[in-house]
């Protein structure tokens, strides 16, 4: 149906203000929905020593990498405060409860 997106599952099984780890033949990719419902994807490495962003805390729309505590903003990737980096992020499409992901993104290396 679309050709350029990837089926990855149902934005009800995403828990607010948690994650869901899709896996690829590229790496984890992680999908977080905030309290308000949004739903955001990014690779499942922090930008730091590749710590699972899965795993960590979401608070508004950013997650709290659970090794070291540095801030990534969820529609950016990007680190937040004194720190620098940006962690990958995977364009979605939300659709009548499903979510979609940018079927580009499996040609990159996650790594
Ligand atoms: S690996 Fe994420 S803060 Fe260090």
């Amino acid at each position: 149906m679309y050709p350029d997106w990837i089926d990855i599952g149902l934005v009800r099984d995403v828990p607010f203000r948690g994650s869901r780890v899709v896996t690829t033949g590229k790496g984890d990719i992680a999908v977080f929905k905030a309290h308000d419902g949004q739903i955001f994807a990014l690779w499942d490495r922090c930008p730091h020593k590749g710590g699972p962003l899965s795993q960590g805390i979401v608070i508004g729309h950013s997650v709290t990498c659970p090794l070291h505590n540095w801030v990534v903003a969820l529609d950016t990737g990007e680190v937040k405060g004194p720190d620098k980096g940006c962690a990958r992020k995977v364009a979605l499409l939300i659709e009548d409860g499903r979510i979609y992901m940018a079927a580009a993104a499996l040609q990159w290396n996650a790594a």
